[in-house]
């Protein structure tokens, strides 16, 4: 394929690594078991010592907790367990003092159902605020209006008996869907961008931000083929009117031109959960006026082949259009972490990785652990918190595993909490995997990604070289960055031998072979992967 020019004086953002914290189980400064604000500033030495340029903080405004964060009952107020405005305050200053910006998390989907404005609306329905939801009647039979699947399963509409009308939820009952339709809806977003803006947050991840406005007339969706995602085939449906509607990129549009209105412009990330990637690069719309950076799901959750991977690599490459930069995600909140699923808890499928994520053109974002090759953490039924867990366990054990508290010692509380508290999730084998462990280890998988992101940003081929596919045997995956910058990975259980022109290893997930000369060929043991430099 055809390499793009190399961006030169990229923003922040495209030459940076971003970081996302999930707050409640980060770091707890108070002793109460839960993580916080606090905490994280506490904590701002290892993520400058990581090198990451911004975080992501998932929700720490007011919620009843219902989705831990994700159901807001208050956009403009912080929730009272994460701290107070003059922490979040402290919070940006502090982690712009280490050269690091601040993004929050927007939740504009839906709210809580004790938010004031659904407490108004499901009030009558002559109520003020009556069409700021989405309300309707139901069928002569009683039945919901459509048949509209909520991605939490079930279906997304309960009939409230106070005005005999139903109202949508795609997520849990008590996170009522916006009608992104009303104009007073969108400015008083408006008003929330602009409220975190001017305390000087530099940006937000947006929830689901592909769906919140859905068809005006609601009808119902089609039934999925076997062509269709696996979740669409899990529904029954295919997503065609609860989501990914033309009308969203004018939303988006209007957040883009807000978040350009500031100096430095702040910066928008969208979680995007879009099958299809051509649809999916369309959300950095067509004057790329829309999302700065789009989560990449299919790139999540395919297998760690080379083959797979590479495909859809390549793909985001010709499809996204000229000024728009991809994103490239191997864990978060909601999915099982990419130690466990890509890497099977396997050190060496950890290292290669990380050393794939920190090489590809395009914002990694990681998710607090993965730079320690943290797994998933087995979470039993009484201790479950997720919703999800808690409705679905045995089949499925919800977030939980994903969400347990950063391991920062192997000492009592780990670090994260007070010797005698209880953690609001319970830690793994804190001797198994910690922060302070790796921290000296030259051989660590923290160290590694301490040194990979090291490299990149004094690189420019690694943050803003263009990406070239290079030929290579079919379980390994080999790419050029810039000019002069080759990265290969084998994703196999056998070693493999590549032809390559002269030059020197500069990071592997083996370090002893970093500085190694190469004249002519590389072998790579299985699922070894390295960064390289070439002399010409
Ligand atoms: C996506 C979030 O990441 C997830 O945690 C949440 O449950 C849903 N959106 C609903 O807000």
């Amino acid at each position: 394929m055809t390499a793009r020019p190399d961006t030169t004086e990229a923003p922040w953002w495209k030459r940076g690594v971003l970081y996302q914290i999930y707050p409640r189980s980060f770091a707890d400064s108070n002793g109460d078991g839960i993580g916080d604000l606090r905490g994280i500033i506490n904590r701002l030495d290892h993520l400058e010592w990581l090198g990451v340029d911004g975080i992501w903080l998932s929700p720490i405004t007011v919620s009843p907790n219902a989705d831990w964060g994700y159901d807001v009952s208050d956009y403009c107020g912080v929730q009272p367990d994460q701290g107070t405005f003059a922490d979040v305050d402290e919070l940006i200053a502090a982690a712009r003092a280490r050269h690091i910006r601040v993004l929050l998390d927007l939740v504009p989907n839906h709210t809580s159902d004790q938010h004031e404005w659904f407490v108004d609306s499901r009030s009558s329905r002559t109520a003020r605020l009556r069409d700021w939801y989405v309300w309707a009647d139901p069928k002569p039979d009683g039945g919901a209006p459509n048949n509209w699947v909520s991605s939490f399963g079930g279906s997304a509409w309960t009939l409230d008996p106070r005005t005999d009308q139903y109202y949508l939820h795609n997520h849990l009952r008590s996170q009522p869907d916006l009608n992104w339709w009303n104009e007073d809806v969108r400015n008083a977003f408006d008003d929330i961008l602009r409220f975190w803006f001017d305390r000087g947050v530099a940006g937000f991840r947006i929830d689901v931000c592909n769906i919140i406005i859905k068809d005006a007339e609601l009808r119902d969706n089609p039934p999925a083929t076997a062509h269709d995602s696996a979740e669409e085939q899990l529904y029954g449906q295919r997503s065609v009117y609860n989501g990914n509607r033309p009308e969203v990129h004018e939303v988006i549009q209007r957040w883009r031109r807000i978040a350009d209105s500031y100096e430095p412009p702040r910066v928008l990330v969208g979680e995007t959960p879009v099958e299809d990637l051509a649809k999916l690069v369309e959300y950095h719309g067509r004057a790329n006026d829309e999302l700065h950076l789009a989560f990449n799901f299919p790139f999540i959750s395919a297998a760690f082949e080379a083959p797979a991977m590479r495909k859809i690599v390549e793909d985001i490459e010709s499809l996204t259009p000229p000024d728009a930069w991809p994103a490239w995600v191997g864990s978060n909140h909601d999915m099982s972490r990419l130690a466990t699923r890509w890497a099977n808890d396997d050190p060496r499928k950890i290292r290669v990785a990380l050393l794939m994520l920190f090489g590809l053109r395009g914002t990694p974002v990681i998710y607090q652990g993965d730079e320690i090759g943290l797994g998933d953490i087995a979470v039993d039924p009484p201790d479950l918190r997720d919703p999800l867990g808690v409705s679905y366990w045995p089949h499925y054990a919800g977030r939980d595993p994903m969400r347990t508290p950063m391991p920062w010692r192997h000492e009592p509380g780990g670090g994260f909490t007070d010797a005698g508290a209880t953690p609001w999730l319970p830690f793994g084998d804190l001797a198994a995997c910690n922060v302070a462990s790796q921290h000296d280890d030259p051989q660590s998988a923290l160290v590694l990604a301490r040194d990979l992101i090291a490299l990149r940003k004094q690189t420019p081929d690694l943050h803003s070289g263009s990406y070239e596919s290079l030929p290579s045997p079919a379980d390994v995956w080999v790419w050029r960055r810039g000019t002069r910058f080759v990265v290969a990975v084998n994703l196999s259980d056998r070693p493999a031998t590549l032809d390559v022109t002269e030059g020197r290893l500069r990071i592997g997930t083996n370090r002893g072979r970093d500085g190694e000369l190469l004249l002519g060929s590389l072998t790579l043991d299985a699922w070894e992967g390295v960064v390289t430099e070439m002399a010409y």
